[in-house]
């Protein structure tokens, strides 16, 4: 067997524990530290398992970020009870996710789990939420078939049909006909490449290759100089959170900029993480994605200026996956009066309410997020790039469901 990464390490040490006790006011602190005894009967536990180190170790820091903020702004009291977040790291190997979210269920006895930076530790996760019956906030995966894994899951974050469908959509529409694409080689790409090409043929238009790089490590030169020499009127991406600006680098280095073939994606590659530090190649990039940070609500405004002040860095989707998905939890908690499994879960569907994203609905039959898909242009304001929002398809449910 090859050396472990050093991300690879057991995450079972107590140090790697994180309760946000520092966020919290000393009132708070004073009741997450009560007598265990006094503890038992009314702490409420929510496990919440990240990629706080590994591949997808942007994304866990942007949804720790969120979690930070909503206890933060709304306490840790929910239904008279103190609500107590464990936070663990998985280092994004899924057999971690899944040995974490067995510990919490059985060890911790936590009401519900919550995070999932990939889909593969979603997947792993789901049949330890079916058989204890534990509700499972996905705020991250995005393929579609997730929420099919265990009817106790439930999803706040997106999924890659809706932003495929959207990209595609706004393509036809622009005169884009050849077209090649290019994803990361497992869950959410195929749904990307999948449903990018069905749209593009029933719209009329064509994809004459399709090209995948490895999720850990890609290296996205020899996918560009197929794409050089293909010459479609546009590269059509998707690469996880975090991955964007490599790509962008590559492709600027390569001239692809300057060649006339349109760069259009999922929102994940002009992720709002690292947008800032992406340079003039991200200029007039068309993406199609449920968040922006430059969303011009006002609610977003204030949750981009909270974040920011709390964090240090600007909010990216997955930061509103996270932030909605306690905005779940702690609604469903109350109605529920902080009881867990079926109560739960029956409070969880059918909720519906304004996010720093939009209008979201939490669909009762599929658990699934229903949201609107904007269409967005990199452009330079105030000297930072932002993902500017022009058009939007409305209320768009998860086309993988459709079917
Ligand atoms: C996923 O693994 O489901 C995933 C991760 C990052 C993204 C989108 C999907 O940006």
């Amino acid at each position: 067997m090859p050396a472990l990464p050093p991300h690879a390490r057991d995450n079972s040490d107590m140090r790697n524990r994180r309760t946000f006790l520092a966020v919290l006011a000393p009132a708070a602190f004073a009741a997450l530290v009560a007598s265990p005894a006094q503890a038992q009967g009314e702490v409420l536990k929510i496990g919440v398992i990240l990629p706080l180190t590994g591949t997808l170790a942007s994304s866990g820091r942007q949804i720790e970020g969120a979690i930070k903020l909503w206890l933060a702004q709304h306490g840790n009291k929910v239904a008279g009870r103190t609500v107590q977040l464990i936070v663990r790291d998985d280092g994004t190997l899924p057999d971690t996710t899944r040995r974490l979210a067995q510990e919490m269920v059985v060890n911790d006895k936590v009401v519900a789990l919550a995070g999932f930076g990939i889909t593969p530790s979603a997947l792993a996760s789901a049949p330890i939420a079916t058989q204890s019956k534990t509700p499972m906030v996905v705020m991250a995966a995005a393929t579609s078939a997730i929420t099919e894994a265990s009817p106790y899951i439930v999803r706040t974050s997106f999924t890659l049909p809706q932003a495929a469908v959207g990209i595609a959509e706004w393509a036809a529409k622009n005169g884009i006909r050849k077209t090649v694409t290019l994803v990361a080689d497992y869950g959410p790409g195929f749904d990307a490449e999948k449903y990018f090409a069905e749209r593009m043929l029933l719209n009329g238009g064509q994809v004459v290759e399709k090209l995948r790089t490895p999720l850990r490590g890609p290296d996205f030169a020899p996918a560009l100089q197929k794409v050089r020499d293909i010459k479609p009127d546009a590269l059509f991406v998707f690469l996880p959170a975090g991955q964007g600006a490599a790509f962008m680098k590559q492709f600027a280095e390569r001239g692809l900029d300057k060649s006339g073939i349109r760069l259009i994606a999922t929102g994940d590659v002009t992720d709002d993480d690292q947008l800032a530090d992406m340079g003039d190649v991200a200029l007039g990039v068309v993406s199609s994605h449920h968040y922006s940070a430059a969303h011009t609500s006002a609610m977003n405004r204030k949750f981009v200026a909270d974040y920011m002040a709390l964090n240090k860095f600007r909010p990216n989707f997955m930061a509103v996956g996270g932030w909605d998905g306690m905005r779940v939890l702690y609604k469903a908690l109350e109605a529920s009066k902080g009881a867990g499994g079926d109560a739960l879960l029956a409070a969880m569907k059918g909720q519906l309410f304004e996010s720093p994203r939009g209008q979201v609905l939490i669909d009762a039959q599929t658990r699934d997020v229903v949201h609107d898909m904007h269409i967005r242009r990199v452009e330079r304001r105030d000297g930072q790039l932002w993902n500017i929002e022009f058009d939007a398809i409305k209320a768009m449910k998860d086309p993988g469901k459709l079917r």
